[in-house]
């Protein structure tokens, strides 16, 4: 798709002129906020955006007073889209004061027509619309919001195309996302995500590499292969080849460091992944398996296409092999069919595998899926007491799993100054858990050695080993 990645070039140099010629008019540059809600899909989206608005010209601001706004939408549970409205709302009197700002809207919330329609009607203040799969187009459709009247609305139903090399913000120097696959294929029954992100689209090996080369050469040391069901990359490919496989090639990129990736279905989680991970020196020392439930009843309900005792085995499997690998999950507590012996399932396995942190989730309603027309088989309030149970659980478990390297010296990559306490670096460990520790900024980017002085629960104290 180089003749596309080119077009758009084309228009970005336009559009470099256009924007140059109204910032001297003003005599201060144009600005441009970028928010950004949702997944590392999204996250990763977003640097591509931010790239885009860069070359062509507007300059980052962190205020939402600014001459473009994006916002990049998650659609996951209701709760996302209910945080857009009232957002868009409060949007409207800075567009007041400023009427030639632009407001755009991206992402999987876009890609549901309901959206629009509503945003059509109830927000006319937004100029773009466009969704998941023509995110590479934003310089396109600015142009022709420039040149015309009205919301510029562009959704694309799904796609075969996956345009490349095109400019990105990236958000960090030394770390970044690189997409290996879009889309799913999984359907399980209470997601959203396989109708606004489309079919599952696996990259070619050889353009993946290409791309951590290059991030390499411009100095990342950690990568994240970024899919919504990564163990199954490359199963559709023309030369169809496995995750594992593609791990391998990845780790023998010179200079590369740290490989993590995201996320895991059980259901596909093969042993010769297990195999690459144990022997591997890069891939890091974690790994996040959603189980969502631990019922086999509400799995099957769910469609995922493993029982409790499946999920159960693979966890042994992999702690045979990888004895110290820290594991992290997903679980939804409500899904309709649960009652309170398939929720007591869900507390018994989370007993057993000790996670070492968990992403807990209410059920949510989405229009559309299967699950969406199931009966609940629990009250609201009962639901909310079953997570509040789940949560004190996973929180006790995670004191245990992630204090367990407390007096050890660890190597860190330092990511910045901690948010709390600028005196203090933050730095990640292998297993994905930060710690806190005196040094100074000129350590950011760099793997240092930490001695892990004390445990906080989900993070440590630490101190600088020379
Ligand atoms: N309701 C609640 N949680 C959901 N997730 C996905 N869809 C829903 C929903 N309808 C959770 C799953 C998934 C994570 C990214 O979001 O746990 O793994
Ligand atoms: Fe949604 Fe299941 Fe696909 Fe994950 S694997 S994105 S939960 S359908």
């Amino acid at each position: 798709m180089e003749a596309e990645a080119n077009k758009q070039k084309e228009i970005m140099e336009r559009l470099k002129l256009r924007i140059a010629g109204r910032s001297e008019k003003l005599g201060r540059p144009l600005t441009y906020c970028s928010l950004c809600f949702g997944c590392q899909m999204n996250a990763k989206d977003s640097e591509k955006l931010e790239g885009i608005l860069e070359t062509i010209g507007y300059v980052r601001t962190d205020s939402e007073d600014a001459d473009f706004l994006i916002m990049n939408t998650c659609t996951v549970r209701e709760n996302a889209n209910l945080r857009v409205y009232g957002r868009l709302g409060q949007l409207k009197k800075y567009k007041k004061n400023n009427p030639d700002m632009l407001i755009a809207l991206c992402g999987c919330m876009m890609q549901e027509s309901l959206v629009v329609e509503k945003i059509k009607q109830s927000y006319p203040h937004v100029d773009i619309i466009f969704g998941t799969h023509n995110v590479f187009k934003l310089a396109e459709l600015i142009e022709k919001k420039l040149d015309s009247k009205g919301m510029v609305i562009d959704i694309w139903e799904g796609t075969d195309e996956i345009v490349e090399d095109l400019p990105s913000d990236r958000k960090y120097d030394f770390k970044c996302g690189v997409n290996i696959m879009y889309g799913c294929n999984n359907f399980c029954s209470y997601c959203i995500v396989p109708y606004v992100r489309g079919r599952e689209r696996s990259r070619k090996p050889e353009d993946i590499l290409a791309e951590i080369k290059q991030l390499v050469a411009d100095g990342v040391v950690e990568i994240m292969l970024l899919g919504q069901n990564v163990n199954s990359y490359g199963k559709t490919l023309e030369e169809p080849i496995s995750f594992a496989r593609l791990l391998e090639q990845v780790e023998e990129v010179e200079g590369l460091q740290r490989i993590r990736f995201m996320t895991s279905h059980p259901k596909d989680l093969s042993d010769e992944l297990i195999r690459v991970m144990a022997r591997s020196k890069k891939i890091c020392n974690h790994l996040h398996l959603p189980m969502q439930s631990g019922s086999t009843k509400v799995l099957t309900d769910m469609n995922r296409h493993y029982t409790k005792e499946d999920y159960l085995t693979l966890v042994d499997k992999i702690r045979t092999a990888i004895p110290d690998i820290s594991l992290t999950t997903d679980i939804i507590v409500g899904f309709p069919t649960e009652t309170e012996k398939d929720f007591e399932d869900t507390l018994d396995v989370v007993k057993r595998v000790r996670f070492d942190s968990a992403f807990t989730f209410i059920y949510s309603k989405r229009t559309g899926t299967p699950a969406a027309k199931m009966e609940f088989q629990a009250t609201g309030e009962e639901i909310k007491a079953r997570f509040d149970r789940l949560l004190k659980e996973i929180q006790n478990i995670a004191k245990d799993t992630c204090g367990r390297d407390q007096g050890k010296i660890m190597e860190v990559l330092v990511e910045g100054l901690d948010e709390q306490d600028a005196s203090l670096l933050t730095g990640r460990l292998s297993n994905n858990l930060l710690v806190h520790f005196p040094g100074a900024p000129e350590l950011i980017g760099s793997f240092q050695r930490v001695k892990l002085t004390e445990a906080k629960g989900f993070y440590y104290i630490g101190e600088l080993v020379s």
